[in-house]
């Protein structure tokens, strides 16, 4: 871990909040989030469909359209945003936390406060929840039209506390095509719907290049009732883009055009 910021040091029976604790730390996350318009969580709880991939693209389309955008890397466990954006600054610890800004948009990962990525990261919920709370609550994120949050897959620990502790606007789900995707992104809408969180729509990702696209998101859209805000066609530019650190909408003005639309339904 980077110096000042050793989370084995922390007491935990002080970060494990009861619910009148709880309480009392969404109102204080509200507060301090009263400047930003919109707060949009992106996620699903099947791995690997693409949930970084479009937070971070639909955070620099927005940011594209002159809105100003935080966005937070909610993985705690396995940080990849950085990676996907480049980025190679370290936080000092030093609190309050200050966003590193990479081409406009305002970025927090815990990969921040790592020394080393292949070191794993082996935290229980309390410390992964005190992660969280350092991004909403010590962190120095000033005025936002946007934040955009990258969830992890699983409907543990980090996906719970920012429905907690965060009044999101709502939640972009994100599937694949396959039917495994879609039911488990289904499970996500269902977890969103019972913390009483809204789900903004659906997209599709490595959509399959016929005519039978969108066939994960219709299924997630038909047994949740909500929209398809897009979907986007497998791509291996998309993944050579992020293996090194560029940003496929600052990039490519087909991937710009695609992000866009779907950002666009955001505003
Ligand atoms: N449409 C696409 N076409 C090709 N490759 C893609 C596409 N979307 C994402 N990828 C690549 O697939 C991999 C997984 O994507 P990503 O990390 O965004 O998924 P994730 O849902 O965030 O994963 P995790 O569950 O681990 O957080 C990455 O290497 C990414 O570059
Ligand atoms: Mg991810």
């Amino acid at each position: 871990m980077v110096e000042n910021y050793n989370p084995e040091n922390i007491d935990v029976k002080k970060v494990h909040p009861s619910f009148a604790n709880v309480i009392s730390e969404r109102e204080t996350v509200k507060r301090k989030f009263q400047g930003v318009k919109h707060k949009i969580g992106v996620y699903s709880a099947k791995g690997g469909v693409g949930k970084t991939t479009v937070a971070v693209n639909l955070a620099y389309a927005l940011s594209l359209m002159g809105k100003k955008v935080g966005l937070i890397d909610a993985d705690i466990d396995c940080p990849n945003i950085t990676e996907f954006l480049g980025i190679k600054e370290k936080q000092n610890g030093a609190y309050p936390l200050k966003p590193i800004e990479k081409s406009g948009v305002k970025v927090i990962s815990t990969d921040m406060f790592v020394a080393d990525k292949r070191e794993p990261i082996i935290w229980r919920g309390p410390l992964i929840a005190k992660m969280i709370k350092d991004f909403l609550m010590n962190t120095d994120w000033g005025d936002l039209d946007y934040l955009i949050i990258d969830l992890p897959p699983g409907t543990s620990d980090a996906p719970l506390s920012i429905m907690q502790l965060l009044n999101l606007d709502g939640f972009i789900l994100v599937t694949t095509p396959q039917h495994i995707s879609a039911l488990n992104t289904i499970r996500s809408g269902k977890m969103i719907a019972k913390m009483g969180v809204a789900v903004l729509g659906v997209v599709e990702n490595m959509s399959e290049d016929d005519s039978s696209g969108q066939k994960g998101a219709r299924e997630v859209a038909s047994e949740l009732g909500c929209d398809i805000l897009g979907s986007i066609k497998f791509d291996k530019r998309l993944s050579e883009y992020s293996d090194s650190g560029k940003i496929p909408v600052l990039e490519s003005e087909q991937f710009k055009g695609i992000f866009t639309k779907i950002a666009e339904k955001l505003e």
